[in-house]
């Protein structure tokens, strides 16, 4: 007789998952994005990072975290200790959304409405991976995962109760360390940043 491996029926509705999120219409953000980014990662990953929405490469490439923020990202991990390839990345809003500012498509920030429209993917998405630890980069990404607005410079690297057997904790997006004036403030951004996913070698 056939065994069939315990993790093939998340694998499988997983792959479900993707295929409706390709054709969402949840909001308008679908009209003018090229694709749904949705998340990636091994669907048994204890760790979840959470983003905020895809940016220009992430639209043109299909995945989070392959533009600027995410070399930045993949960086801090590596320095932290921590191997992306076992981690679950996703973002809140899972269209790009943008303006067009002469030929350059320029990132906008999600509405609260957009955040609140594609919460239901989010929520699919950690119900099937079923996280131990959910990392919120940043404030737009703390409201989807707290599902209200978070003071993050109040808040960031703490641990908080999401539910039982599940714990959140928010950072810093690393676009808004791309985004500081000076090298000097995205130096020691960068670092605390650093420091606050070593703490996830231990929680994640
Ligand atoms: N910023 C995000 O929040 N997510 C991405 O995937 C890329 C940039």
């Amino acid at each position: 007789r056939r065994t069939i491996p315990a993790e093939s029926g998340a694998a499988a509705a997983y792959a479900v998952l993707v295929r409706e999120a390709a054709h969402c219409t949840r909001c308008d953000l679908y009209k003018a994005a090229t694709r749904t980014v949705f998340g990636e990662g091994p669907v048994e990953a204890r760790l979840m990072l959470v983003g905020e929405i895809p940016g220009d490469m992430e639209d043109r490439r299909g995945r989070p975290f392959v533009g600027p923020a995410g070399r930045l990202l993949d960086r801090a991990l590596e320095e932290a200790g921590v191997d992306r390839s076992t981690v679950y990345l996703t973002n809140s809003v899972k269209h790009f959304k943008f303006e067009l500012t002469g030929r350059r498509r320029q990132h906008r920030a999600p509405s609260v409405s957009e955040i609140n429209a594609c919460h239901y993917w989010l929520d699919r998405e950690l119900a099937l991976v079923k996280p131990r630890t959910v990392v919120a980069l940043g404030g737009t990404a703390a409201r989807a995962v707290f599902g209200k607005p978070v003071r993050v410079l109040q808040v960031r690297g703490k641990f908080a109760d999401l539910e039982p057997g599940r714990q959140a904790m928010v950072t810093i997006h690393p676009s808004a360390i791309l985004r500081m004036p000076e090298e000097s403030m995205r130096h020691q951004a960068f670092e605390t940043f650093v420091s606050e996913l070593r703490l996830l070698r231990n929680n994640g």
